[in-house]
């Protein structure tokens, strides 16, 4: 699970290991991968906190190596880590850019490729890449991530044809807005009367009344994660 430490990545992880699932918890933020891996413990799951930069490929097979040692394999990926930060476009300058392509696309790569072999040497395996909801409406602000998210949605169909012979599912699920610090952070930067900040707004609140809080995230993750490996190429 990588992004194990922020709001989404740290209730996938509570809810797999609820769900039965060893979790090996990956964030930049050592303290948080921590933190979520003694969570899970603490509820009886078994758990590996993992300090890794998923932009950084050595950085990836290390944690992937380990990992494999420390609980035997890996059946699972869920690709969580993604940064947004809050900028007008023509302000992003190319190092940022590049750096939001590096962690929110090619991240999702250097795990998908490290993870491969393990899955493969298990008969098969799952792949949840998390998108958003961005990228089907457009949100200002954002254009890196917005064009990261939709990018995910093609790596995903295009994965999924090389890996479902082997047994390999891949999928992307695009959640809605919910209330994650980072997620606070953009939309009450806006102007309350902004058209972001009451669309946000909104679809949270109607979120947190029916199933997507950052308490339960999982409904979309946790039975892709079950899937038995029937692999409709690029399905969801
Ligand atoms: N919050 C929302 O409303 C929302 C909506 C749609 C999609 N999403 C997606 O959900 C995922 C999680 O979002 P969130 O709101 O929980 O974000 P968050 O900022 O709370 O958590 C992201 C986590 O990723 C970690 N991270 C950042 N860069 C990393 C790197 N290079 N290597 C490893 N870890 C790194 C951070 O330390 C953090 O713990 C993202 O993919 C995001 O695009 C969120």
């Amino acid at each position: 699970m990588t992004g194990a430490g922020g709001g989404l990545g740290a209730g996938i992880c509570t809810s797999l290991a609820a769900a039965g699932a060893t979790v090996a918890c990956a964030d930049i933020v050592t303290g948080s991968a921590e933190r979520i891996a003694r969570q899970v413990a603490e509820r009886g799951g078994r758990s590996l906190a993992l300090h890794v930069d998923v932009a950084d490929g050595a950085s990836v097979r290390g944690a992937v190596e380990r990992t494999a040692a420390e609980l035997g394999g890996i059946d699972v990926l869920v690709n969580n880590a993604a940064i947004y930060p809050r900028r007008a476009w023509t302000q992003i300058t190319e190092e940022e850019w590049d750096r939001v392509l590096a962690v929110n696309l090619k991240g999702y790569f250097h795990c998908a490729r490290a993870c491969y072999r393990s899955m493969k040497e298990r008969g098969g395996g799952h792949v949840i890449n998390v998108s958003s909801i961005t990228f089907m409406v457009g949100f200002e602000m954002l254009l890196d991530y917005v064009s990261s998210k939709g990018a995910i949605v093609g790596f995903t169909r295009a994965l999924a044809h090389e890996v479902g012979p082997e047994g390999i599912t891949v999928n992307a699920i695009a959640p809605g807005a919910f209330p994650t610090q980072t997620w606070r952070l953009y939309v009450y930067s806006f102007p309350s009367n902004s058209a972001t900040r009451a669309f946000t707004s909104f679809a949270i609140q109607s979120r947190s009344s029916s199933r997507m809080t950052t308490r339960s995230p999982t409904p979309l993750a946790v039975p892709r994660a079950r899937q038995h490996s029937t692999c409709r190429p690029g399905s969801n």
